[in-house]
């Protein structure tokens, strides 16, 4: 087992580069910097000196310019991004230095054209939202099932997007975010069934899933599973620098001309090295030892589920829709104030990825250990039994009950004239703003859909109970931007 074999460069413990072109590129680029062997004539602008801006710039190396010169680089790229298709079994991968929010947008630019239809679930991200907006494409919406006891999303049903393709037959493809937010998961192959039946390209969001597939009792990765394309962020489930994401995809259905220039039209001309390399490393590292920190890791997630129900009135999502690494945390029955609970682990400088008043969603993944998560575990109780009260029903959060009633389409609404108006004066008017309580980022308000009372009321709960609402022009929500009638 390779982790036991433990390497002697203490820039690179497991050995990774011999098998991560970037990665070695970037370990030499770093060195010969340290070593004042450099005298760029390039950007970036920092020149690799610490002693103006400081420590805050170490490490960073362009990968035009800096991992290879400027006109080699995309040779080291392709090598890197071939090896990562091959490890997911993709014909086309590429890897991104601005997140699973650029991976979707390029997604929405390679599928169809202005004015077409894709079959898509509501309880998508904001940057597909946005990506829509980008292509231009209208969205068909399809709902997943909602869980009665937790108000939380299940996977979406394939007779729903069965349906919805049979109702939309000139859709241009099926977008799903999978697993959901909080780790459940659909049938993705038979949804790629459906969506290929109906001859079009099922493609997945799947930003929080890196790690899916490369252990036996995990559920197979979209790609595995028959989807055209996957959308992952590396900075999410694997030891990568933030904002390093992944792009996978099959090009029968999408043709990879198509797909290189919807990415290229939405990255930057300058990714930062040290970003692709790391992504490149924790490709190396999934592909070397992924099956053994998997395991451990759905050892430590099984262990602290089974924790976590020992404590009264507290309970975790379980069962054959939850993908075994996801670790959600059910208060109302021990009464707590998720926002309360929170604030007492960040102070133990432990942040959670989510809290709201019902539910914590931390996110323990390979990097962590059992002996850490089990560690976590026992602040989170202690912090729970600290703010326990009543026990309460738990209220589906707006981002997973909401309907909304598509007037525009999100793109037409975005270039629309807009104007700024009283709550009160906005239910009944369409949206010209996408409002998303963060996390999870799921718009409860999008441009083009009707404002209606129950968005408004469903926002100020969120918050009134402490959550943050985001890309809203007033966060107040005193006043909204509406579409400007004629
Ligand atoms: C489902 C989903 N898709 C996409 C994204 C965007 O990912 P990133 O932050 O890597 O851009 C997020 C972010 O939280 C997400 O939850």
């Amino acid at each position: 087992m390779r982790m036991a074999e433990q390497q002697s460069d203490p820039r690179d413990p497991r050995g990774l580069r011999a098998d991560a072109p970037m990665l070695d590129a970037w370990l030499k680029f770093t060195s010969r910097s340290k070593a004042g062997e450099l005298l760029p004539m390039c950007v970036p602008g920092h020149k690799q000196r610490q002693d103006l801006v400081g420590d805050v710039i170490a490490g960073d190396a362009p990968f035009y310019g800096g991992l290879d010169s400027i006109k080699h680089a995309d040779s080291l790229r392709v090598d890197a991004e071939r090896r990562a298709a091959d490890l997911w079994g993709a014909d086309w991968c590429r890897f991104s230095v601005a997140g699973s929010t650029h991976g979707n947008q390029a997604l929405a630019l390679a599928v169809g054209q202005p004015g077409q239809q894709v079959i898509i679930n509501r309880t998508l991200h904001r940057s597909l939202l946005l990506g829509l907006v980008l292509a231009g494409l209208r969205p068909v919406w399809v709902r997943p099932e909602l869980d009665a006891s937790s108000g939380l999303p299940a996977g979406v049903a394939v007779s729903t997007v069965r349906a919805a393709l049979a109702a939309h037959p000139d859709a241009c493809g099926v977008f799903l975010g999978d697993p959901s937010y909080v780790g459940t998961i659909s049938d993705l192959a038979g949804h790629a069934a459906a969506a290929h039946e109906a001859g079009v390209p099922l493609i997945v969001d799947a930003a929080w899933a890196a790690h899916l597939g490369f252990h036996p009792e995990l559920p197979p990765h979209g790609i595995a599973a028959g989807a055209d394309a996957v959308v992952t962020s590396a900075h999410k489930a694997l030891p990568a620098y933030t904002q390093g994401a992944l792009v996978l995809a099959r090009t029968q259905r999408l043709k990879e001309a198509r797909l290189d220039r919807a990415f290229d039209a939405t990255h930057t001309t300058s990714p930062a090295g040290s970003i692709m390399a790391s992504i490149d490393a924790a490709r190396a590292l999934l592909a070397a030892d992924g099956e053994w920190l998997c395991g451990r890791l759905i050892r430590a997630v099984a262990a602290a589920r089974q924790r976590l129900r020992e404590v009264a009135g507290v309970d975790v999502l379980d069962g054959p829709g939850v993908e075994p690494t996801k670790l959600v945390v059910l208060l109302a029955g021990a009464g707590a104030h998720g926002i309360r609970v929170e604030a007492d682990i960040i102070a133990a400088g432990m942040a959670v990825e989510m809290a709201d008043r019902d539910t914590i969603v931390p996110i323990p993944v390979i990097a962590d250990n059992e002996d850490q998560v089990s560690a976590f575990i026992e602040v989170l109780i202690a912090a729970i039994e600290r703010h326990r009260g009543p026990p309460r029903r738990p209220v589906a959060a707006a981002s997973w009950t909401v309907e909304p009633e598509t007037v525009l389409a999100p793109r037409d609404a975005f270039f629309a004239q807009n104007e700024t108006v009283p709550a009160a004066a906005a239910v009944g008017r369409v949206s010209a703003e996408l409002i998303a309580p963060y996390p999870p980022g799921v718009p409860v308000l999008a441009p083009g859909e009707l404002i209606t009372a129950a968005a408004v009321e469903a926002l100020r709960q969120v918050a009134a109970d402490g959550g943050r609402i985001a890309y809203a022009a007033d966060p107040s929500l005193q006043t909204f931007q509406v579409i400007a009638r004629p």
